[in-house]
C-alpha cells in the first residue's frame, strides 16, 4: 500500500501526517510519499519525514502516483488528483455542505473521498474525532488571541499602585471549543460567563466555574438533537436570546463566539448594534467565520476594528497552532486508516458497510454516494451514475483488497 501526503499550503498551515504517524504507517507495511515542504509551516521539515521512513515527492503528481490513500487537511482540489489511481481513497476535512459541485468533481476524479468531520460520535470513533481535536485547540487559541489583542490584564491584580480588576470574558456556544475557551479564560484569571442553546451545556459550563446565561424556555429544553448537536432555533427564540445577550455583551471585555449548527450557516449572535455598545478596546473573537460568522462584520482570516475601536478577530485559530493541530489531526487520520487495513494480510481492505465508512464516504465509483449529498449528485449527461455497494446495498459487505 502506498500513502501520499499532499501539501495543503499556501491556504493551510497544518499537515495531514507527522513523522510520528509516518512511522506508524510504515509499521502497517505502507510506503509513504510526502510532498516536498508539506510540513514546513507546521514545523515538520522534510528531513524529519525522511528520517521516519517517508520518501519526499517533488510535486503532488509524483506523490499521488500509484497511491492507494491520499491524505490532506482540507478538501483537495480535484484537478490535483487528476493522476490518481482509480478508487484511491482521499481522506480529509472535506467541508461538504454547500460544496456539491466540488464533491462531483472529486467523484469524477475517480477517488473514494472520505469526510473526517462526518465521523459518528461513538466511543469507537472518539480517537478519530477531528471536530473535537481541532475545536479544542481552537477554543484555547481564541482566548489567547483575545488576550493578546486586549490592552489590559486578564487576572485581578492587587498592586502597590492600585487594584486592577479581572477581565470579563463571555463565551457564546459551549461545545468542545467553547468549553476549552472557558477553561482557558478561567486559568488566565478572567471572570467567565457562557451561553448555549443546549440544556446539557449548563452543567458543563458551571462545572468549569463559569456562570451560565441563557433563555431557558420550553424550546431551550428541546434544543438538542439525538446526536448531541444544537438545533436551528426559531426566530422568536433568537429574538429573546438577542435581547438577553445584548445587555450582557455591553459589559464584557472579551467575547468568544463558537456557535455552530451542523450543515447550516453559523447563527448570527452578535449584531453591529451590540458591537457598537461595547467599550472601546474590547475584543470579539469569532471562531465561526468559515461558516459565515457569529459576529456581524467579522471576516475570515482577518482582524477588523469597528468604528468604536472594538476589535473583531476572525482568524482560523487552529491554523495558528499548526504543530499541535497537525499532530492531533494526523493521529485522528491514522486511527481511521488503520481500520481500513487488514493487518495480517498487510493490505488495504475497506469494509464498505462499516458504520464509520458509511458515515464518512462521500464519493465512490464516479458518483456522490453519501445520503446527505446524494440528491445533489443526480447524474448529468456527462456524468452517469454508477450503482455501488454503498448506494444500493448498504447491508452487503464488500471488501476491496489492494496489495500493500
Ligand atoms: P458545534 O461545533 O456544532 O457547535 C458549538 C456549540 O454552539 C454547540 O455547543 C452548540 O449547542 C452551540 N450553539 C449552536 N447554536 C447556538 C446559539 N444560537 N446560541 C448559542 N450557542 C449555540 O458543537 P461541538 O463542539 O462539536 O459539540 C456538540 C456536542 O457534541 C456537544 O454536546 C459535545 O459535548 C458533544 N460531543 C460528543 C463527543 C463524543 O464523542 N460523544 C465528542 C465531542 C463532542
Amino acid at each position: 500500500m502506498r500513502i501520499a501526503v499532499l501539501s495543503d499550503a499556501p491556504s493551510e498551515t497544518r499537515v495531514a501526517a507527522t513523522p510520528e504517524t509516518v512511522k506508524k504507517y510504515r509499521t502497517l507495511g505502507a510506503e509513504v510519499a510526502v510532498q516536498r515542504d508539506a510540513g514546513k509551516a507546521a514545523g515538520f521539515p522534510d528531513s524529519e519525514f525522511e528520517a521516519s521512513g517517508a520518501t519526499i515527492a517533488a510535486d503532488p503528481g509524483a506523490a499521488i502516483r500509484d497511491a492507494d490513500v491520499i491524505l490532506t487537511v482540507r478538501r483537495p482540489d480535484a484537478a490535483a488528483l487528476a493522476g490518481a489511481k482509480p478508487g484511491a481513497l482521499a481522506i480529509a476535512i472535506m467541508d461538504p455542505h454547500g460544496h456539491e459541485a466540488e464533491l462531483r468533481a472529486l467523484a469524477q476524479a475517480g477517488v473514494s473521498a472520505f469526510a473526517m468531520e462526518l465521523m459518528p460520535r461513538i466511543t469507537r470513533a472518539q480517537v478519530m474525532d477531528v471536530l473535537s481535536s481541532q475545536a479544542n485547540l481552537a477554543g484555547y487559541r481564541a482566548v489567547i488571541d483575545g488576550a493578546a489583542e486586549y490592552g489590559r490584564a486578564l487576572p485581578m491584580m492587587m498592586t502597590a499602585a492600585g487594584t486592577v480588576p479581572a477581565a470579563r470574558i463571555f463565551v457564546m456556544g459551549a461545545g468542545v471549543a467553547g468549553l476549552q475557551a472557558i477553561a482557558t479564560a478561567r486559568r488566565l484569571g478572567a471572570v467567565v460567563t457562557a451561553t448555549d442553546v443546549r440544556p446539557a451545556a449548563k452543567e458543563q459550563v458551571e462545572s468549569l466555574g463559569a456562570k451560565f446565561i441563557a433563555v431557558e424556555d420550553e424550546e431551550f429544553k428541546q434544543a438538542e438533537t439525538a446526536g448531541g448537536y444544537a438545533k436551528q432555533m426559531s426566530a422568536e427564540y433568537q429574538a429573546k436570546q438577542a435581547a438577553l445577550t445584548a445587555s450582557h455583551i455591553a459589559k464584557q471585555d472579551i467575547v468568544v463566539t463558537t456557535a455552530l449548527i451542523p450543515g447550516r450557516p453559523a447563527p448570527k449572535l452578535v449584531s453591529a448594534a451590540m458591537v457598537a455598545a461595547m467599550r472601546p478596546g474590547s475584543v470579539l473573537v469569532d471562531l465561526a467565520t468559515e461558516r459565515g460568522g457569529n459576529v456581524e462584520g467579522a471576516r475570515a482570516g482577518e482582524m477588523v476594528t469597528a468604528a468604536n475601536g472594538v476589535k473583531i478577530v476572525g482568524y482560523s485559530s487552529v491554523e495558528r497552532l499548526a504543530a499541535t493541530g497537525s499532530s492531533l489531526y494526523a493521529r485522528n487520520l491514522y486511527s481511521f486508516v488503520e481500520t481500513l487495513v487488514d493487518k495480517a494480510a498487510k493490505s488495504l481492505a475497506v469494509k464498505w458497510d462499516d458504520e464509520l465508512v458509511r458515515a464518512t464516504l462521500l464519493t465512490r465509483n464516479g458518483a456522490v454516494v453519501h445520503s446527505l449529498f446524494g440528491a445533489a449528485a443526480q447524474p448529468t449527461a456527462s456524468q452517469p451514475a454508477v450503482a455501488t455497494a454503498a448506494t444500493s446495498a448498504p447491508a452487503t459487505s464488500v471488501a476491496a483488497a489492494v496489495t500493500l
